[in-house]
């Protein structure tokens, strides 16, 4: 760092160091460039890209890097003396890790969007920042462009919050929409997505909610203060929607969204953390309801403030080149002020078993239509302690389809309900379950 003293007629000059030039690197070039004279006499902070790392240095690149240099060394950004903010955009675990580790240890701030890494070793790596002194700042990784994290942890720091439902991957939110508005099926909207560009050849991380995981993970963390990993998150992906099922849910007046659920448990501490990932019944008049395409949305309630929502675009180059640029003034404003924050080490969340998580839950059963079945089949429900709210039955020849919706239970009576369901003999199939989000 240059020029300590921050002064409107001499900015504090902050060298940065990128490691990935993509899609979010590209956009982040593009828009340091582009706003780096307000953002000087915003805050008398001279953003200065000094140089990038590529893995290939001929590819050609659509961007201005100005005086910056393009290097395959990853040591000239993470270790160099001439650079004071490390940015990370590669993504990946493994090497991401170790990059992020020797900028922290060198004292560095970091700004990543690395959702992966985070909800794999953020404890550690949260760990290693305070140790150093020094930041790392993540509002990048959950939501794109969505100023998610900031809102947790400085506007919402006084909350308690209770829970926190988030649509935090666009590709699923694009792809049941499409289905719910055109009656579409799952394989063509995917290939639609994958044309468009919204989902990856292999659209495994996307559609089998791991991306929505690894977010639910972090937002579990900085929501509720203690470590969470994406494995203490239960995940269940979209693959198996159909859009029967979604004609059934909006003829009943809800939309099937993948939802990560991040809900403090207990009335005193220690809490416990729950956190999941699954494809739920939303109400229609839900605000969750009305987000469409690949938009996110981050419905969170607290104590005090009741209930609120954040909306925004969750990926794509510009939407969240804007956050790391956040995080990057932030990180700037602590050099050159003399302000950084060491976050006090986390500990260990306390995960709350997830056989105790509770829903209400929709499940369909096809049955033999005879006398004395559906008493037999609400038997089954009652006697593992789960309440019935409604039940809609349709003839289907000798079968009859039943539709039910319950009261909030726990997944362990709702999966020995299942498991009776299924030995019955009056029962020909069951079909689709979902939870639900209680109207
Ligand atoms: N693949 C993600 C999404 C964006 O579809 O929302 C990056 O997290």
């Amino acid at each position: 760092m240059t020029g300590m003293s921050a002064t409107s007629a001499s900015p504090t000059t902050v060298r940065i160091g990128l490691l990935g030039f993509g899609n979010v690197g590209g956009a982040l070039v593009d828009l340091i460039a582009e706003r780096k004279d307000d953002i000087a006499s915003l805050t008398g902070i001279d953003l200065q890209l000094k140089r990038v790392v590529v893995r290939d240095l001929a590819k050609p690149r659509p961007h201005d890097l100005g005086s910056a240099e393009l290097t395959s060394d990853i040591a000239a950004v993470t270790q160099a003396d001439d650079i004071d903010l490390v940015v990370e955009l590669v993504g990946g675990v493994d090497a991401a890790r170790g990059w992020v580790s020797a900028a922290l240890s060198a004292g560095k701030p970091v700004v990543t969007g690395n959702k992966a890494l985070l909800a794999a070793h953020g404890r550690e790596l949260f760990d290693l920042a305070a140790a150093n002194g020094t930041e790392l700042l993540f509002e990048a990784s959950v939501a794109g462009g969505i100023p998610l994290m900031r809102a947790l942890q400085h506007s919402l720091r006084g909350e308690p919050i209770e829970r926190v439902m988030g649509i935090v991957n666009g590709t699923t939110n694009f792809m049941l929409s499409q289905m719910t508005e055109d009656g579409a099926d799952y394989a063509d909207v995917l290939a639609e997505a994958q044309a468009l560009g919204f989902a990856e050849a292999d659209p495994t991380a996307d559609v089998e909610g791991h991306d929505a995981q690894a977010k639910a993970a972090i937002i579990a963390t900085v929501a509720l203060g203690g470590s969470v990993t994406d494995a203490d998150v239960p995940v269940e992906g979209i693959s198996r929607v159909t859009a029967a099922d979604i004609a059934t849910a909006k003829r009943l007046g809800y939309v099937i969204k993948l939802l990560a659920v991040v809900e403090r448990i207990g009335d005193q501490p220690p809490y416990e953390v729950a956190a999941r990932v699954h494809p739920t019944m939303v109400p229609l008049d839900h605000p969750l309801a009305m987000v469409r395409g690949s938009f996110n949305a981050v419905f969170i309630e607290g104590g005090a403030v009741g209930e609120l929502m954040l909306y925004g675009r969750g990926a794509g180059g510009a939407p969240t080149a804007s956050a790391v640029l956040g995080d990057i003034i932030a990180a700037a404003g602590s050099l050159a002020h003399g302000g950084v924050r060491v976050v006090p080490g986390l500990t260990d969340a306390i995960i709350h078993p997830p056989e105790s998580a509770m829903s209400a839950f929709y499940l369909d059963l096809s049955v033999d239509d005879q006398p004395g079945v559906l008493a037999e089949v609400a038997g089954v429900f009652g006697r593992h302690g789960v309440s019935i709210r409604s039940m809609e039955q349709a003839d289907v020849g000798d079968e009859a389809t039943l539709a039910f919706i319950t009261h909030v239970a726990s997944e362990a009576d709702m999966a020995s309900t299942l498991a009776e369901l299924e030995a019955l003999e009056s029962v020909v199939r069951i079909g689709a379950r979902y939870r639900v989000v209680p109207q």
